[in-house]
Order: C-alpha cells, then structure tokens, then sequence
C-alpha cells in the first residue's frame, strides 16, 4: 500500500474515500452537511462501527472511534485496519483524518496508523485462490493539521516494522510443503543479504558435531534438512551488550512418534512462527538502525514420526552439557530452545535473552487466545518488558517460576525430562514446567525471558482490523523494547 502524508483542508479531498473517525463521547461532525444529518439522527461512534455516507459530489466512510479518553496506540493502529479493511475493494484511494485525542504525540499516530493499513492490506490468499479478486485500494493518505518532521518519520516506521510483521505472517500463513526449513533458511539468506547481516548456519551434521543432542534428536525424524541459523546485528560497537532473539522453528510438529490427533494438526505448520518474528525482528532493528547488538537464532526443523525418529524414553545430550530424558516426542519445542539458548550463550556472548515459541497448548487453557504467557529469571528485566508490550498492544501475562517447579523437571535416569511430571493433574503447570526446562539451559548471569506465543501467534478468527491467520505476535515489542 502506498502511504503518504497530506497537509489539507478537507474541502480540498475530491477522488478519494474521507475517513472520518467518531468518538462516541464526542461526536464530532467535521462540519460537513451530510455528516452532521447523519449524527443528528443516530448514535454511533463504538468502536469499529461503520457508516458510508456517499453521494455524487463525495464519499465519506465514517468509523467509530469508541471513547475519547481510551484511545491510545492499539486504538490508532486498529481504527485505521479497520477502515481500510473495508475500503480494500471498494476504492482506489482514500483519505483519513487521524484523530485528536489520548496523548499519543503526532508521530505515534502516523506510526500506528501507517502499522494497521499494512496489517489490514495483507492477504494470504493471493498465491492460492485461482478466482482471487485483488484490491482496488492502492493509496491511504495520512491526514494532519500541519507538517513536522516527526509524521514522516513515524510513518516510515510503522511501515518498516509492519512489513516484518507482514512477512512473519506470510511465513506462517504458508503451508508446510513449501515453508519447509530450507525454506526459511532461504529467507534467512535474504534478509541477511538486504540488511547486511551476518549470517551463520549450522546444518544437522555440525549441530550433531557441536553436541546439540537435543536439537538433532527432534531433527532426526525427518527426511528434511534442519538448521540452527544466526543473525547478526551489529548496531553498538562501544558496548559488550549483547542480545539474543531465539526463536521456535519447528515448520511442523506432527508430535513425532507421540503423534498429535489429526484434528486440529494442520494448524501445526504454525509452528515456526517464534522463528519468523525473530528474524524478522532483527529485520526491522537494521531497518531502524537501532544503536543495539542483536543476534536472531532460529532453530528450524520437522518434527516427523519418520524411521529414525527419536523414541519416548530417548536420552539426549544437550548442548548444555545437561542429559535430557525424552518423555514425549511432541514436547520438541523445549529441545530445540535449550540447544538454541545455549548457542547464544557460549558462541555468541549474549547476555540478554527473549526467547518466542510457540511452546505450550497449555498456556491457551490459562490465558486464552490473546495473552502472551511471559516467563523469565529476572523479575525487573520482564516488568520492563512487559511495560513496552502493553504500550504497543500486545497483551501479556508473567507466570511464576518459583524453585518448587524444578522439581517437576527432575529425571529419574537423566539430568531433566521434557515431559513435567509431579502435579495432580497430568498437565500441571505445563507452561511453567516447559519454560522451567529451557531456563535448564540458561548461565549464571544471563538475563532471560521465555515468551509463549501458543495462543497468540495465528488467530483463525478474522478481526475488523485484521484478516485470520499468523499474527506476526512479539515483533512490535522486542522492536521497540530496543528502540
Ligand atoms: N507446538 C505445540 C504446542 C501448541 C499446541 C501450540 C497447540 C499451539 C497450539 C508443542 O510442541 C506441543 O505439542 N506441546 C505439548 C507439550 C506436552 C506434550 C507436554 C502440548 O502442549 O500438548
Ligand atoms: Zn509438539
Ligand atoms: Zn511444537
């Protein structure tokens, strides 16, 4: 979508779509003939609500903007998805005024504003729908009071960081017979090549060589090649600080030979998604040029009940040097991480952990469809995080991580088992318990976050601001915690 700003009178917009948010406390009629019969008449202004209001001379979409005293950044971005969303295929252009209130600054708004057009334009339908019908709308133009130098800059971000929000959805979105992991190693290649970045990949023989036990156990059980790639992001030569985005790549999760019903597996090419917004996360942060040290690691695989598929019961040994007992086959997410964590501790010094996977049906049965389960050893460092989460819209939710919960990890024949055990219920603390097995392989001294994205990652159910599919969950805020 093409997204510019506009500094005009609304006399002034003659071809296009006027966008006209209306708070339901404030209704305000822009003084316009049409607008102010129809607010005479009727209430309106909830959030989302539509009314066009089009005649010969003009065409006015109307969008209700819900109350004036909570609009803030996820209304912005939202309102403006929401418009266009209605809009796509049926006009060519339009223009919308970007509403006073909350106390977002005039580049936040451009900024959310620019994020939710992106999000609202994408389709994934595209590439497979033989009749697929394609958006007339080609052209959103911002409008403001006046020109400051910080609506361009606003813009700009929010269409960067909505294209890798946008593109981790394209990722997931696709199936699992083309998003295979050589797939995303490719991408990876990519985003390496335009945001020259350097990139290291360890294939399944020198993982094996490495000693990352626990990855190349999941691995083995399919024909596919796997990879544990590296991105890296050298923003900030005068600090030793390093961070580390590890990322859930499992292209799909078939469970293994602790097979999955079939019900609802095929959502299990969703699997990768923790990987797909690492990378790109660290995308956007060389975009933005962000004065930070960033490593993206993305641990990529099937996870396939194939002839050398790894068994219940399997021993593996972790890259942490720690054995792993290997209950559960489908509980593959935990020993990719562990590996991968321990890769960004030892090769590349980081000290700074958030890790994102799709890890647990667990964390649904707690918090549902729209709350990230956050996890961490730090108790300031996730309170911190959490702060920027919320500002940016993505909801989350710290669970504990007391001392008790290691005892439900605890081997009988080996060190740890990724299968909790313990509770009263055989999923107890399920999330709690996975996030327990990855901090196994987290060091002394090393900050670190876990963030579940089960529930969060892809949402069947279309949003007025958003069509159903992958997310792109966790990127807006690991972008602008190093922003
Ligand atoms: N990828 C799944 C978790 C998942 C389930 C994500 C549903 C999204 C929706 C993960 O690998 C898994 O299978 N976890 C098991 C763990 C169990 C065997 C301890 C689970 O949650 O059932
Ligand atoms: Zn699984
Ligand atoms: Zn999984």
């Amino acid at each position: 979508m093409k997204i510019q700003l506009g500094i005009k009178p609304l006399s002034e917009i003659k071809d296009s779509v006027l966008v006209l948010p209306v708070f339901e406390d404030d209704q305000k009629d822009y003084g316009i003939p049409a607008v102010i019969s129809f607010l005479t008449v009727s209430k309106f202004g909830k959030m989302f609500e539509t009314q066009s209001i089009f005649s010969a001379s003009s065409k006015i979409l109307l969008i209700g903007a819900g109350k004036k005293e909570k609009f803030d950044f996820t209304a912005m971005q939202n309102l403006a998805g929401a418009a266009v969303r209605k809009l796509l295929r049926k006009a060519k252009s339009a223009s919308m005024v970007l509403p006073s209130a909350g106390n977002l600054s005039e580049s936040e708004k451009t900024y959310a504003a620019a994020m939710g057009i992106e999000i609202a334009s994408y389709d994934p339908t595209k590439e497979f729908k033989s009749n697929h019908e394609a958006y007339t709308l080609t052209t959103v133009e911002l409008l403001a009071d006046r020109a400051e130098r910080g609506l361009q800059e606003g813009l700009k971000k929010g269409q960067i960081i909505a294209e890798s929000i946008n593109n981790t959805r394209r990722l997931g979105d696709l199936p699992a017979n083309i998003m295979s992991p050589t797939y995303m190693l490719n991408e990876a290649k990519k985003i390496a090549k335009d945001n020259k970045l350097k990139i290291t990949v360890l294939d399944e023989k020198q993982a094996k060589k490495k000693g990352m036990g626990a990855f190349t156990g999941v691995a083995q059980g399919s024909d596919e090649p796997s990879y544990m790639i590296a991105l890296e992001y050298r923003g900030d030569i005068k600090t030793k600080d390093k961070w580390a985005f590890v990322g859930k790549g499992i292209t799909f999760d078939s469970g293994g030979l602790s097979i999955k019903p079939s019900s609802s597996m095929h959502e299990m090419k969703y699997d990768m998604c923790g990987a797909a917004a690492v990378m790109n996360s660290i995308a956007a942060i060389a975009k933005l040029n962000l004065k930070v040290n960033v490593v993206a690691i993305m641990a990529v695989t099937e996870n396939l009940p194939g002839g050398r598929a790894q068994r219940p019961g399997d021993i593996v040994k972790t890259y942490s040097g720690k054995f792993a007992e290997v209950i559960d086959t489908d509980a593959e997410g935990r020993l990719v991480l562990i590996d991968a964590v321990t890769y960004a501790q030892r090769d590349f010094k980081a000290n700074k952990i958030i890790d994102l996977a799709t890890l647990t049906g667990a964390i649904i049965v707690s918090l549902g469809d729209h709350i990230t389960g956050v996890f961490g050893n730090n108790s300031q460092f996730s309170k911190d995080f959490m702060e920027v989460a919320e500002k940016y819209g993505e909801r989350m939710w710290e669970l504990p991580m007391y001392d008790e919960f290691n005892d439900m990890i605890k081997s009988d024949m080996a060190d740890i088992t990724n299968l909790g055990h313990g509770g009263s219920h055989r999923s107890a603390a399920g999330s709690i318990t996975a996030a327990k097995f990855i901090e196994a392989g987290i060091e002394e001294g090393t900050d670190w976050i876990h963030l579940d994205i089960a529930g969060t990652a892809w949402d069947m159910k279309p949003k007025p601001f958003r069509g159903s599919g992958a997310t792109g969950v966790g990127i807006k805020s690991l972008v602008e915690l190093l922003s």
